[in-house]
């Protein structure tokens, strides 16, 4: 069994991020992600985040405490947390893309947990990342 976790969540901006603010952000996450090995998408819509990243265990572990602990954001509901048989996003040291506050809503309640019957195919996604990744076709750059 792989040591593979996906974890996803929505948060609210603590202030309103300038685009200066976004990419020094990013500039970070994407330095500690390539130390540890985590992969991923962030989208940011007026004030609200939607992230998505996936890794091994322990780097899931300690980057999640890193982000949960951030004075940047707050209100950090959790819509997915599971073992995962591959990566989504590989490539990614964590890709971001802007999105209207619909994509986001739509995002942040579609089902991401998978059913039993997709659990057992590994290769089945949850209507939520394939939203995700579909999003992500259409938005990176
Ligand atoms: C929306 C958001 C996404 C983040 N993504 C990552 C990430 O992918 N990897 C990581 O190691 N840290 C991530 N962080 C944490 C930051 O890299 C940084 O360590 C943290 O924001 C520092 O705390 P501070 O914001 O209170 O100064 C993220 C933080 C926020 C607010």
């Amino acid at each position: 069994m792989s040591d593979l976790k996906a974890i996803a969540y929505v948060s609210s901006a603590t202030q309103l991020m300038t685009v200066a603010q976004l990419e020094s952000l990013l500039v970070e996450a994407r330095d500690l992600n390539l130390e540890s090995g985590v992969t991923g998408v962030l989208l940011y819509s007026d004030g609200n985040f939607m992230q998505y990243f996936e890794g091994s265990e322990e780097s899931m572990r300690v980057t999640y405490e890193r982000i949960r602990a951030s004075q940047r954001h707050k209100d950090i509901m959790e819509i997915l947390n599971e073992r995962i048989a591959q990566r989504s996003f590989p490539d990614w040291q964590m890709g971001f893309a802007q999105a209207t506050q619909s994509e986001l809503l739509a995002l942040s309640t579609a089902r991401w947990q998978r059913m039993a019957g997709e659990a057992r195919d590994s290769s089945a996604v949850s209507p939520g990342l394939a939203l995700l990744q579909n999003f992500w076709r259409r938005a990176r750059k």
